[in-house]
């Protein structure tokens, strides 16, 4: 088989784009659904094709793997095929066929070349539910790979009606009893899902440090009753309160100006009918920023401002705390490899962080991890608009390609890391 073009690259990326596709130009590709699951056979043929074995593990993370050097550990490299409703075609998806271009064009080079030949083994991964939009938590299936969630955890969680991780798995026949390979480094594209990158003119961001994030869920309780005939001063409205929230989000935002991102994504209302006063909203709220005290300043202005809430609805409000994670640096080895490639390839590169969570952020708690961002136009993302011009797919696409071979060779890997350490002491 010769070396994927460019050109085949971008024919993948509009066959890949064609699985959960919408009218308005994007994807709908939820975790564990029939669409995902199309996907992932898609992916699995496209690898196969290649030479790579597909396996699954024990939370569905779909798994390539390029064995050359027995026994040794893996460069995982990929991202998420998953998908938010009526999402664009770039957030995830990109980085995981991106993952697996770049390991064609490696594996054959080392099949050609014995010279080039790599220290390591190649696994690319699609990893399962990065979104968490149907099953939450985001991230579960990287969580799961690197021991922040159990696998029984994650398998038992269940969507808005009743099914469970578990249960889609096996219908889609993407689960198995494994834990995954083990990895000794990893890389990750994606792209900005912000403006920055595009106003300053670079091609290549070097992902740094991430955000910080606390993502909360408030259930909202009053009582039903009428909408016309119940009298306002006996009404215990629980949109009402929701609504608060929502404002609530805005004002802490914009006593942060810049510093804080915050919204509610996602309501449940019951019984949500004509003319019936809500008794029960359940929702979600996060809460980010790049600086740990001021997230902590706006956590407490959030409960400080919700103790009035109940009495202004007529309503009683519980606040749980989800999933939350805090600023975390990737190893600055890993920006300065990514840097020293961009540099070499003639590419404009920054240093950036990135907002919004990705699977690297997990993976790099476990072992050295690249994350590599190419630009997103105007900045549009989680929208069926959401769009990266080719060129800068295929500059993301030849940076990724290098730093994977760079980290094959041994560079970053979790051994060679600490030996270094241990030598400098
Ligand atoms: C996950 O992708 C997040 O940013 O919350
Ligand atoms: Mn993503
Ligand atoms: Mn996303």
């Amino acid at each position: 088989m010769s070396t994927p073009t460019d050109q085949q690259f971008l024919d993948d990326f509009a066959t890949m784009s064609t699985f959960g596709a919408t009218a308005g130009g994007g994807v709908d590709r939820q975790a564990g659904t029939a669409a995902d699951g199309e996907q992932r056979r898609w992916l699995a043929g496209l690898l196969e094709a290649r030479g790579f074995t597909v396996r699954y593990d024990r939370i569905g993370n779909q798994w390539g793997l390029l064995d050359l050097v027995p026994g040794a550990p893996y460069v995982v490299v990929g991202s998420h095929m998953d998908s938010q409703p009526t999402a664009g075609r770039y957030d995830g998806a990109y980085g995981v066929l991106a993952a697996a271009h770049a390991a064609f064009r490696l594996a054959e080079e080392w099949r050609t070349s014995e010279d080039a030949a790599p220290a390591l083994n190649l696994a690319v991964v699609n990893w399962f539910n990065e979104e968490g939009s149907r099953f939450k938590p985001s991230m579960m299936g990287s969580s799961v790979y690197t021991g922040k969630m159990t696998a029984e955890a994650a398998l038992a969680v269940t969507d808005l009606q009743g099914v469970s991780v578990a249960e889609a798995l096996a219908a889609l026949g993407c689960v198995d009893d494994w834990d995954g390979p083990e990895a000794a480094s990893c890389a990750e594209i994606h792209i900005e899902q912000g403006r920055s990158m595009e106003r300053d003119g670079v091609q290549i961001g070097l992902v740094h440090s991430n955000w910080a994030v606390n993502k909360y869920e408030f259930v909202v309780r009053g009582e039903q009753s009428h909408t016309g005939s119940t009298a306002i001063e006996d009404r215990r409205d629980a949109l009402l309160g929701a609504s608060m929230l929502v404002l609530l989000a805005r004002e802490i935002a914009d006593a942060f100006p810049g510093q804080v991102h915050t919204s509610v994504g996602q309501m449940e209302i019951y019984p949500n009918s004509p003319v019936v006063v809500a008794s029960r909203v359940r929702l979600l709220l996060d809460l980010r920023s790049a600086d740990e005290a001021v997230l902590a300043k706006a956590d407490a202005m959030l409960h400080e401002r919700i103790a009035a809430i109940p009495a202004a609805a007529s309503v009683e409000l519980d606040v749980h705390t989800g999933h939350s994670w805090p600023v975390t640096p990737y190893q600055p080895e890993g920006v300065e490899l990514a840097a020293k490639v961009a540099a070499d390839l003639g590419l404009e590169y920054k240093p950036v962080m990135t907002l919004a969570g990705h699977d690297s952020t997990n993976m790099k708690d476990l072992v050295p991890t690249v994350m590599l961002f190419v630009p997103s136009v105007d900045g549009i993302s989680h929208n069926e608009l959401e769009f990266t011009k080719d060129e800068d797919v295929l500059a993301g696409l030849a940076v990724l390609t290098e730093v994977v071979r760079r980290l094959a060779k041994g560079e970053l890997a979790r051994d060679t890391v600490a030996a270094e350490a241990a030598a400098a002491h």
